[in-house]
């Protein structure tokens, strides 16, 4: 009985929150009219999958965390967000998953901005895989398919083999129609989280957040990461919170968040020669 007061008064908070208003901006200012004010225009073709520019915002009025944050994510790159804690890297991707209206500046998704963009269909264009990955109660296909009901088996393996979880899943008693979760099979942290990143890229984005697990992952987990990540750039951008060097090293470039700004960018081995630091930073994670 407890329990289910406890769940019940939990679900009752969560439709008491307030809705978002997921029209696009452009539309919402021009009330009458439903046209929006600055057309839509078709994505020229190298734009970046994703645009940030002068990015400020704070929590609170009086306390700014990002103070003109800028990057740029260009088609089926790898670039790696790096920074000292408490620096604002989750409050970009909340950014960018517009969980909040930033202060000032702008966002753009393959050159459209997000004013032009509804939430949902803004939404659609990313997937966010967080750092912790809990696998729900059901068969591994249930958990693979949920944002992508349509996926045939041919994609699902597909989507497995970038993931590199073809053989683990191979080996599974009854392969995709394997109970996982709390009373099935269990599986690694690492593996936990290659599932839900084939999850995401099921869904088909433009581009993919990831926040890298800091918890320790084995090596044959973290070199199966590392390889997975190569391997996504053929579906996808990715732009990854890095705390391991091994992504690091292995990102077209790397961008370092210090102060609420974007303090270094290039590649790997440019910064290390080029920002002092940067080599500290990265010294500590050697
Ligand atoms: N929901 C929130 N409300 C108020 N302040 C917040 C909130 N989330 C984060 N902050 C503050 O914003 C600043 C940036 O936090 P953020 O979580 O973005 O840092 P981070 O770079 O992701 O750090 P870490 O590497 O530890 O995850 C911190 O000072 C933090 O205390
Ligand atoms: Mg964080």
């Amino acid at each position: 009985m407890n329990r289910a007061k406890g769940s019940a008064e939990r679900i009752r908070e969560v439709h008491a929150l307030p809705v978002e208003d997921s029209a696009p901006a452009a539309i919402r200012r021009a009330a009458p009219s439903p046209r929006p004010t600055t057309a839509p225009a078709p994505a020229p073709a190298p734009a970046p999958a994703l645009e940030i520019r002068d990015l400020r915002f704070g929590y609170r009025p009086d306390a700014p965390v990002l103070q003109g944050l800028s990057l740029t994510v260009p088609p089926h790159a790898l670039v790696a967000l790096v920074g000292p804690s408490g620096a604002g890297k989750s409050t970009t991707f909340a950014l960018i998953n517009r969980f909040y209206e930033p202060w000032s500046g702008t966002l753009r998704i393959d050159g459209r901005p997000a004013a032009d963009l509804g939430l949902a269909e803004w939404r659609s264009h990313i997937a966010w895989v967080e750092q912790h990955c809990p696998l729900l109660h059901g068969t591994l296909r249930d958990n693979l398919c949920y944002a992508a009901p349509e996926a045939t088996d041919e994609r699902l393996w597909q989507v497995l083999d970038l993931v590199n979880l073809t053989r683990k899943v191979d080996r599974l008693p009854e392969g995709l129609d394997t109970e996982v979760g709390e009373r099935g099979v269990r599986l690694s942290s690492g593996e936990r989280q290659r599932i839900a990143i084939a999850r995401a890229v099921l869904a088909r984005p433009r581009l993919l957040l990831l926040d890298e697990p800091t918890a320790h992952l084995d090596p044959a987990n973290e070199a199966a990461l590392t390889v997975t990540m190569h391997s996504l750039r053929k579906e996808c951008a990715l732009l990854v919170i890095a705390h391991r060097m091994s992504t690091i090293e292995a990102a077209d470039s790397v961008v370092m968040l210090a102060d609420g700004t974007t303090s270094a960018a290039g590649t790997y081995p440019e910064l290390l020669r080029t920002h002092p630091d940067f080599r500290r930073l990265s010294g500590q994670r050697q």
